[in-house]
């Protein structure tokens, strides 16, 4: 039998262009798309759309048995910077629509959950150069605290009831299809909108403030990956690290003079500074590497030529 896949917060930043690529993949069909909003029209008239809320357990069920559903992709969650004005609403939001989803695999509705974990799952007392796949992670924003327990959560439905569950530690994520929200990472998409409209960018972060970062392309290729591993070789069942490049603002602003010379930046920190500065700077992922051959294509010269030439 043939996959077919839910993806829950497909209107999102990666969820969007998710799932364009699974449309591509596994036939427009097999991908139904849901989300709590209406979203871009290519998205809703390529293939199968949902209205639904990632907290609805029973929503979820009925669009499953509707479809005959076998994979998940739960893309839904409420990001750092949000997250730190709404804790509540973001520890529900971020728990619950993954606890009802591993209910759901759990009672055999669902055969393979996807579920995305962050670098925000470390925090300042981790080591922030080549934060390495096990070492202390005591994360200090709501969402980290969420990303960190659902790992928990992830690698307990699997060892206890043999949910095939897999899940990834993005870094933040470069898009130009659809902006991400919410985020500390957020910056350094800005930072190419900004640059192509106003030729200037005022930065949240200080200019040496390095974090992991990676282009959409090779976080979809990776998320995809991983699904299609074989089960074997899924040995890390909380989340695995995934590594691509890390930078500053300032490095990304030399890059972006590089093809816009009369760019500036200037620098005006605000509260995402101090989550930043409780991430990694650089992220070992070895064990992605070698577990199911994850490999980066996009380093930060060839995603900016890549990003100003889309947005252009
Ligand atoms: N990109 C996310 C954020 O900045 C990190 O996972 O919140």
């Amino acid at each position: 039998m043939k996959d077919t896949i839910l993806i829950i917060g497909a209107c999102g930043q990666i969820g969007s262009e998710l799932t364009q690529k699974l449309r591509e993949t596994y036939g427009n069909e097999h991908v139904v798309a849901s989300d709590i909003r209406e979203g871009k029209e290519d998205l809703m008239s390529s293939g199968p759309f949902e209205i639904l809320d990632a907290t609805d357990k029973e929503g979820i069920l009925k669009i499953v048995q509707k479809y005959n559903v076998t994979q998940v992709y739960l893309m839904a969650a409420m990001l750092s910077a949000t997250g730190e004005q709404y804790p509540q609403k973001a520890w529900d939001l971020n728990m619950n629509s993954l606890l009802g989803v591993l209910e759901l695999a759990k009672d055999k509705h669902i055969k393979q959950v996807y579920w995305p974990s962050s670098i925000a799952s470390f925090g300042p007392t981790s080591p922030k150069i080549n934060t390495p796949q096990q070492t202390i992670m005591e994360p200090t924003t709501v969402y980290g605290i969420s990303k960190l327990a659902g790992e928990h959560w992830c690698n307990y439905y699997h060892n206890r009831y043999g949910v095939d569950v897999r899940s990834i530690r993005y870094p933040g994520i470069i898009s130009w299809k659809t902006k991400p929200g919410g985020g500390t990472t957020d910056y350094a998409v800005d930072i190419y909108f900004k640059a192509i409209e106003e030729k200037k960018y005022e930065c949240f972060l200080t200019e040496n403030t390095r974090l992991p970062m990676m282009y959409m392309q090779d976080a979809v290729n990776a998320t995809i990956k991983i699904m299609q591993a074989d089960a074997s070789k899924i040995k890390t069942r909380t989340a695995y690290n995934l590594a691509a490049i890390s930078f500053t603002p300032k490095e990304i602003a030399a890059e972006i003079k590089k093809h816009i010379p009369e760019f500036t930046i200037s620098y005006k920190e605000d509260f995402r500074q101090q989550i930043a500065d409780s991430w990694p700077q650089v992220i070992e992922d070895a064990n992605a590497r070698e577990d199911w051959n994850w490999k980066h294509q996009f380093d930060l010269e060839l995603m900016t030529k890549e990003m100003l030439k889309n947005l252009q």
